[in-house]
């Protein structure tokens, strides 16, 4: 039998998080077939891991770490200051087919937002020499174009390039399937702080009503006149997100709400514990962001939605310091467990957001049949 061929895999992460990514990516790896080449290649505090694989694929959707997944092809070592365009065009060249777009990329690191005035310099140079060489997409005509229909009718569309430098001196070259990657540069979804709001982790619920539901998703799922709880809510960050959609929210926490979040004609403010608490209607919303064990987190979870007393939940799980993923298996392993055991069908995604520190946000909604 034809030994395969080791792919390679380009994996973006939090800093500080390199084995949990790897260790996560070869699990799935493993899922499929052993993997005979198993190699990492893991830089503490980087912010990025490359895997080594055989023929195995990898979901971006199903990896919790994985901010950003990336075929890689080529990696230069030492790139000539004087010249770094000559190698890399001609490591393009040797990559199979055109590309959609092009992005620059370098770590989410204090050493990696030094190379950002560099990466910006470079990009054009670079652009003008593939598009010549037809190899980029002129992108141009973008805005005229139709916007790509969601679902089974879906265009096919071209991979991305990605040129990733750790340094200046150096750069991994890969491509991501649009399909199967974060649909943003670095795989971060960028917020911004909205004056309004009463405290910054608003940007996380912002974040994870980005990455997890597209825009039909939004539309649907987020409607005016729902109805939401918030357990663990003070200041106010994820109810301002919610009212601001116009949704109304039972804000739960012993704190207090801050801002115009106090008295709001959408907001009732109930000063109780998130664990003891429960609507006597059902509502469409769970949102849940108390600082708490995963395992007691995923119990409560499981129980609301046992109890057919809410359609929706975004949530936080706090990593602990040591065996992340065993903690998290076994919190989402738990609200798995409940739901099959209550026959409730349903799609659940986990991702460590951009906004997140020790924590994961996790998306559960119940689906029809
Ligand atoms: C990280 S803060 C929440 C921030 C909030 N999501 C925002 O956007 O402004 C965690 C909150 O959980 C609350 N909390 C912790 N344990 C709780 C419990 N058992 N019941 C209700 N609230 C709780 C704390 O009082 C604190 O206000």
């Amino acid at each position: 039998m034809q030994k395969p061929t080791p792919n390679h895999w380009l994996l973006y992460c939090r800093p500080g998080f390199e084995q949990d990514c790897a260790q996560e990516a070869l699990r799935q790896a493993r899922q499929q077939r052993p993997v005979l080449a198993e190699q990492t290649a893991i830089l503490a505090d980087s912010g990025y891991v490359v895997v080594t694989l055989n023929d195995q694929s990898l979901s971006w959707r199903d990896l919790i770490f994985a901010r950003q997944l990336i075929r890689l092809h080529h990696t230069i070592a030492a790139l000539p200051d004087r010249d770094r365009l000559t190698p890399i065009l001609a490591a393009i060249a040797d990559i199979p087919g055109s590309f959609d777009t092009l992005w620059l990329e370098a770590p989410d690191t204090n050493e990696g937002k030094l190379l950002a005035s560099f990466t910006r310099r470079f990009q054009p140079l670079l652009e003008t020499a593939l598009r010549e060489q037809g190899k980029l997409q002129d992108n141009s005509q973008e805005a005229v174009r139709p916007e790509p229909v969601e679902g089974p009718t879906r265009t096919k569309k071209l991979p991305r390039l990605h040129l990733f430098f750790p340094d200046k001196s150096s750069a991994l070259i890969g491509t991501s399937d649009p399909h199967n990657s974060a649909d943003a540069i670095m795989g971060i979804v960028r917020q911004s702080m909205p004056p309004e709001a009463p405290s910054r982790s608003t940007m996380k619920l912002a974040e994870a009503i980005e990455v997890f539901m597209d825009r039909s998703e939004q539309t649907r799922l987020l409607r005016q006149g729902m109805t939401a709880v918030d357990l663990g809510a003070a200041p106010g960050g994820w109810t301002w997100q919610l009212i601001k959609r116009g949704i109304r929210v039972t804000a739960v926490d012993n704190g207090p709400m801050k801002g115009a979040l106090v008295n709001h004609p959408l907001v009732q403010h109930l000063k109780q514990d998130g664990f003891k608490y429960a609507p006597r209607k059902a509502v469409d919303w769970l949102v849940c962001d108390m600082v708490e064990k995963p395992s007691r987190v995923a119990t409560l979870i499981g129980e609301w939605f046992a109890a057919g007393l809410c359609k929706h939940a975004i949530f936080n799980l706090k990593l602990p310091m040591k065996q992340r993923l065993v903690a998290l298996d076994s919190a989402l392993g738990n609200i798995r467990k409940r739901l099959d055991e209550e026959g409730i069908n349903y799609r659940m995604m986990a991702k460590q957001l951009y906004h997140d520190r020790e924590e994961v946000t996790v998306f559960l909604t119940k689906t029809k049949g």
